[in-house]
């Protein structure tokens, strides 16, 4: 197997970033499903007087999605790759977003937050410890504070896993192929068989701590393999829906 971790994925995600806004254009409902899981924070008010934070937020496209989701509340954005970052920060932002070269690992020792809600899309399959980096945004966030993660993880089911196998061959390694970026998208493809099925990865949630776990899918061809998880810091009585 190619997992790539650390050091080695920032600099494959660096030489990756000059495509990455083009690739991802090809993948449809990668931009409205950010969006989508963006909105199943359920910020009130716009995200008025909210603090956010976008974990490995790449060259932009989840911060979009969470600013149309709280387009009034504060976000900070982390990612450990230079380049991915550089391509994020030469996109138009309000002031209220600022961008800041950070891995998972340390956001909470460099002294940030606490947050009200923290989005995390597509990053935790590719961190080396998911329970650590778990840990350290619970410290992160308010009591209660809300959490979505937005990642390829799969249902459990044959289909899904062939599906993705198939894209995987057929699709995402011969483009990442063309623009030198092969060993990314050959993690990627292993990352997801890797990774925890959506189940799996609700049962780490609880055990981390979080309450009020809710799995919901993605429309579309990636229904069944990528999800949006929700769940608090702390106790809630909230009822609330996913759509
Ligand atoms: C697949 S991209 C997704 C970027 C963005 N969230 C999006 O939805 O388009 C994953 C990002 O996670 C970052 N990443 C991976 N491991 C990380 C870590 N341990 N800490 C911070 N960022 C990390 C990578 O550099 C990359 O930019």
């Amino acid at each position: 197997m190619s997992l790539l971790r650390d050091h080695d994925l920032a600099r494959a995600f660096d030489h990756a970033s000059h495509t990455y806004d083009r690739l991802t254009s090809l993948n449809p409902g990668y931009r409205t499903d950010l969006l989508r899981s963006a909105r199943r924070l359920r910020l009130p008010g716009e995200g008025a007087g909210l603090r956010v934070l976008d974990l490995g937020c790449g060259t932009g496209a989840s911060t979009l999605a969470l600013l149309r989701a709280a387009p009034r509340a504060r976000i900070t954005a982390v990612d450990a790759s230079a380049g991915m970052l550089r391509r994020a920060l030469a996109k138009p932002w309000p002031a209220r977003v600022r961008f800041l070269h950070l891995t998972a690992e340390e956001v909470a020792t460099a002294g940030e937050g606490p947050f009200d809600a923290v989005f995390a899309a597509y990053l935790f399959r590719n961190v080396t410890d998911p329970d650590a980096v778990l840990g350290s945004v619970r410290t992160l966030l308010r009591p209660g504070g809300r959490l979505a993660v937005h990642e390829y993880s799969l249902s459990g089911s044959p289909t899904h896993r062939a599906l993705w196998s198939a894209v995987c061959h057929g699709l995402l390694i011969p483009a990442g192929t063309l623009t030198g970026d092969r060993a990314l998208y050959r993690h990627l493809r292993h990352s997801v068989t890797a990774f925890d099925t959506a189940p799996a990865f609700a049962g780490r949630l609880g055990r981390a701590g979080f309450t009020g776990v809710r799995v919901a899918p993605v429309a579309g061809w990636q229904t069944g393999i990528v999800h949006t998880f929700l769940a608090r810091n702390g106790s809630t009585t909230e009822t609330e829906d996913t759509r």
